[in-house]
């Protein structure tokens, strides 16, 4: 018999949602995110699909039910499509991806066709093909561009990720709002978090959802709240007929109260925060080991946003 109460914590959260890293190697250089000097995991440290079928269905078979795959880049594994026919056979309640979509041309198809994988989120940092390359360091801005469409198209889940930064891209927030209603698009903007190589220009980058939302409010948009679920990183809004967008403040105002989220490392190190290197290799353990390990993870999870981490956003899983 399955305990119910292994994956609530002392405060009451369930922690039914996984996400998992597949790799920390990306094929952009967004600006805050990748250092030039960077050192990947080794292919033999990384998981194989197998190891994250068995430990995706035992934390399954637990309570965890919600499964998003994260990178790095999730789609630069040369087996992607293999690990997420295999993760489809586990009865999950949602299975997700977080993408920078410039491979998903190829995967749309087959993900569509043999995948149980629905839902999609898009980073895109820029409307702008100069700007865009500006911000992810890579040509890539009608790839991404035509992949969102294609998604859309092809009955996706589709929300775009918009990392919004003073001076690089705050200049586009009123066309991500046209965007949004256009295609009639999910768009959530998000502050930039305090960690990795953005350390060094937080302060000169960093704009508050507060900020954002004021300057949206000038160009008179009405925002008419959504109701959000109590763990979900966003809150939302209608922007009206068509389009909706949300703002993941993490630094202004963190949703660690209701967060509901493990973290599972691409070399199988199970963790409890974002903010938190702290965790336990369940690479090689079986079964019988897991409960323990669940309640010891859980008593890692902070209540309060952790300022700091050493470790960088690409190597954790975003
Ligand atoms: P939905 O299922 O669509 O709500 O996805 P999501 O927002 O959980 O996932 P996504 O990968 O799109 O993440 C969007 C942003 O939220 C990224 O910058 C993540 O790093 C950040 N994020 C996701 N989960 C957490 C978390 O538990 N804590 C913090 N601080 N940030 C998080
Ligand atoms: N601040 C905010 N968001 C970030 N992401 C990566 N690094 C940062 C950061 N420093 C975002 C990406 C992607 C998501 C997984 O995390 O843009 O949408
Ligand atoms: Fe969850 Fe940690 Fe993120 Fe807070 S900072 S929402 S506890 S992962």
């Amino acid at each position: 018999m399955i305990d119910q109460r292994l994956l609530i914590d002392k405060y009451g959260r369930e922690l039914t949602k996984l996400r998992v890293s597949l790799t920390d190697a990306c094929n952009f250089q967004c600006v805050y995110c990748m250092p030039e000097k960077r050192v990947f995991f080794k292919q033999k440290q990384l998981l194989y699909a197998d190891e994250f079928y068995n430990i995706v269905s035992n934390l399954n078979k637990l309570g965890i039910n919600e499964v998003r795959l994260t990178g790095g880049e999730p789609t630069l594994r040369k087996d992607f499509l293999k690990i997420t026919k295999r993760l489809s056979d586990i009865p999950l309640k949602k299975f997700a991806l977080t993408t920078n979509a410039y491979r998903l041309d190829n995967l749309l198809v087959p993900l569509a066709t043999d995948t149980n994988l629905k839902y999609l989120n898009i980073s895109m940092d820029s409307l702008n093909k100069k700007n865009f390359e500006a911000i992810a360091g890579v040509d890539f801005f009608d790839k991404v561009y035509n992949n969102i469409k294609k998604a859309k198209e092809l009955g996706f889940n589709v929300k775009l990720n918009c990392v919004l930064m003073r001076g690089v891209n705050d200049n586009e927030l009123v066309d991500f709002i046209k965007f949004a209603i256009d295609y009639d698009l999910n768009i959530r903007f998000l502050e930039v978090m305090n960690i990795g190589i953005m350390k060094a220009h937080f302060k000169q980058r960093f704009i508050s959802s507060s900020d954002m939302i004021n300057t949206i409010k000038e160009h008179g948009y009405t925002l008419s709240a959504l109701k959000d679920e109590v763990d979900s990183t966003s809150f939302n809004f209608s922007l009206g007929d068509s389009g909706s967008i949300g703002f993941i403040a993490s630094e202004s105002k963190p949703f660690c109260s209701g967060c509901s989220r493990l973290r599972l490392s691409s070399t199988g190190f199970l963790r409890a925060c974002l903010f938190k290197s702290s965790g336990y290799s369940i690479r090689d353990i079986p079964f019988e080991k897991y409960p323990e390990v669940l309640e010891q993870v859980k008593l890692l999870k902070p209540i309060h946003r952790i300022k700091h981490i050493e470790e960088p956003m690409y190597k954790i899983g975003g």
